[in-house]
């Protein structure tokens, strides 16, 4: 989701891109960029492209570059044409295969989509709504043959059901949607929806199908059961009415990226989850700071006029049992998913992890809405490749650290422990538990940087660097800009660069740079900085998720562009990052009118490139091919079917070249 994206659902969009709920006056390092402009010598650093790019033309900045830009990019492709219809397109000489649609059957008994007569049990046989991460466990070492794990972030019920949407005129006079308020059967509907999907493929004859009948089928949903594990399951604020001991969970809600863990379990993480509360708390609740802090409740769903514990008035304590990472165990389509408390609890986008030269395992995580923080978890353990039970639990015992990026390319990585620092009793915490369920305050008061945004966050295997997705910040002022995050008003978002020190992952220090930032690279103001290699089709706005495939190259995909802000729709960017051609973006698959990029997965062979379409058709008003807006009667498009009695479907895509081989080399 991001703000530009022009869905009905706008409360939640707004507290998504966090409407000033961070509080602090922590410094934004780069206040002294002007102390930075008059340090001698500094030119030389790594960081001189990317301090210039906040006061020089981008286009003098490509002149420059125009040397380096002639070196050949490390992507071999034909790009795609940047553009906008009711199709998807993926570079010549490939094939993309839709493999799974909201509603597909994932097992024997699973009924035939029926979008005029579907229920709670249908919807929680099928593949649900809102395919965001996509990644992939192998069975047996195969690229041909695996388990695939696939997020449903939310619902959009303007598109998903018939008969519920007004066309109405708002304050001046503009058509919107109004949507009649949901009944019991469409609240389970929509938390059938939600959750997860694990799924068995395999490739026949070049071409990728779902294996119905697999072992490891499972559906996870808003009401799967799971447990709060480590420093806070049990605590007294996750205890409820209906679970006292402070354990018992059920469903993930808003689970936008994730990962999976060298140990081959899936890791999802739970974001937007204000939108699924509602009511206010008593007057004398201990949790109003926190839940505001987190800008709960949101009341974007009706959830919590059906199901108490999604009504804050009915049950103080359940709002806390969400916003972590989750761990699947897939082997099993019996077993519990686990909370993992250690990791905190924030709005949580992705969880890419990477195995450190000690062997102890590093999760990056990102808290995505405007001026949050970017984190990274190390396990106190050691991974153990012989011993996949003993990696089981590596996540409930670790440090969560945050970042602070200073002035002169340095990132510190501060532990949030409680005890140490700012994090004790003095300022609220009375255990890590405490700290850990309020990790953003504890953020707030260890001084950590606001970013724009912090989207995915990929480490890099190959060349021992992390790539950090900041989307956007539309609210940064101009005396809030700092290095690390250079512009304001910044609508298009840029991609940071750690380096950790020594190349050990688990390090406290590191060093860091702004490897891209986006936008419009032809019109000066926008102070994007590609290379010049880059054409007109190749620029693109709002970095989200991210995959480095097993050549180390890094494939980025976004999330709003639209005919209104970039002339384009969203899709998959192929983007340089080492030699002369860094910077160089590529695009290489678009999406349909309305829809956001997300995935990507590129297999270890590097022969599948799997990608998520999510929400196609949500939206349209602001393309001239439409002109109005869209819900289930009239939709901008109806990928991918294309047949008048289906509607439009958040479909998994794979995406092969035409008779086989390595994509994109
Ligand atoms: Fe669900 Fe941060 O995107
Ligand atoms: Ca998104
Ligand atoms: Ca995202």
């Amino acid at each position: 989701m991001n703000e530009n994206c022009p869905t009905f659902r706008t409360s939640l969009l707004e507290e998504n891109v966090g409407p000033g709920h961070n509080p602090t006056d922590n410094p934004t390092m780069g206040e002294l960029i002007a102390a930075r402009f008059s340090r001698r010598g500094f030119l030389k650093g790594s960081l001189a492209v990317s301090a210039i790019a906040t006061t020089v033309s981008p286009l003098a900045l490509m002149l420059a570059d125009d040397a380096r830009a002639a070196e050949k990019s490390a992507f071999i492709f034909e790009e795609v044409e940047a553009g906008i219809d009711q199709h998807d397109h993926v570079a010549a000489g490939y094939d993309a295969n839709v493999l799974l649609r909201w509603g597909d059957g994932l097992f024997p008994d699973s009924p035939e989509f029926d979008p005029l007569n579907q229920t709670p049990e249908s919807q929680a046989r099928q593949f649900g709504y809102n395919n965001d991460y996509v990644g992939y466990i192998p069975i047996g070492g195969s690229s041909e043959h695996g388990i695939l794990v696939i997020n449903h972030e939310y619902t959009n019920e303007h598109l998903m059901f018939p008969g519920i949407v007004k066309i109405v005129k708002d304050d001046k006079g503009k058509d919107k949607l109004e949507i009649v308020p949901a009944d019991r059967k469409r609240v389970d509907i929509e938390m059938a929806a939600h959750g997860g999907t694990v799924v068995e493929i395999i490739k026949v004859d070049g071409k990728w199908q779902v294996v119905k009948d697999g072992k490891f089928n499972r559906r996870i949903t808003a009401n799967t059961e799971m447990q709060l594990s480590g420093p806070v399951a049990g605590n007294e604020r996750t205890k409820t009415n209906a679970d006292l001991s402070g354990k018992k969970v059920f469903g993930m809600i808003n689970n936008c990226s994730g990962g999976v863990t060298p140990w081959g379990t899936y890791v999802s993480g739970e974001e937007n989850i204000q939108g699924y509360f509602l009511g206010k708390l008593p007057e004398d609740s201990k949790e109003a700071a926190n839940y505001k802090r987190l800008g709960i409740p949101d009341t974007s769903y009706d959830w919590g006029n059906f199901h108490d514990r999604f009504d804050l008035s009915k049950d103080q304590n359940e709002a806390n049992r969400f916003g972590w990472v989750v761990e699947i165990d897939v082997n099993d389509p019996n077993s519990i998913p686990r909370k993992r408390t250690a990791l905190g609890r924030f709005k949580h986008e992705g969880a890419d992890s990477i195995v450190a030269r000690d062997g102890r395992v590093v999760f990056y995580l990102g808290d995505d809405s405007r001026f949050e923080y970017v984190y990274k978890f190390v396990t106190a353990g050691k991974f153990n490749p012989d011993d996949r039970a003993a990696n089981l639990d590596l996540m409930d015992d670790g440090t969560l650290y945050v970042a602070r990026f200073d002035i002169d390319g340095a990132v510190n990585w501060l532990p949030i422990v409680f005890g140490e620092g700012p994090l004790t009793e003095a300022n609220g915490f009375h255990s890590q538990a405490d700290v850990l369920i309020e990790t953003r305050r504890a953020g707030d008061l260890l001084g950590a940087t606001k970013m724009d945004r912090p989207e995915d966050i990929g480490p890099n295997g190959v060349n021992g660097k992390v790539y950090v997705m900041l989307t956007n910040n539309s609210k940064r002022k101009t005396e809030e800009v700092d290095a690390a995050n250079p512009r304001a008003k910044n609508a298009f978002g840029h991609i940071v660069e750690i380096t950790e020190e020594d190349g050990n992952f688990a390090a406290v220090r590191g060093k860091w740079e702004i490897l891209l930032k986006c936008g419009d690279p032809s019109v000066a103001e926008v102070g994007a900085s590609f290379s010049t290699d880059t054409t007109k089709n190749g620029w693109f706005g709002m970095p989200d998720n991210c995959a480095v495939d097993a050549d180390g190259r890094l494939w980025v995909s976004s999330d709003g562009n639209s005919p209104k802000e970039t002339g384009r729709t969203d899709g998959l960017w192929a983007i340089d990052t080492e030699g002369p051609a860094r910077a160089t973006s590529k695009l290489f698959y678009r999406v349909p009118i309305g829809a956001e990029m997300c995935g990507p997965l590129m297999l270890p062979d590097m022969e599948t490139m799997m990608v998520a379409v999510q929400h196609p058709g949500d939206g349209g008003e602001d393309w001239e091919g439409f002109g109005r807006q869209s819900y289930y009667e009239d939709l901008s498009t109806r990928w991918p079917d294309f047949k008048d009695n289906m509607p439009v479907r958040p479909s998994v895509v794979a995406i092969t070249k035409k008779g086989g081989g390595k994509i994109a080399v």
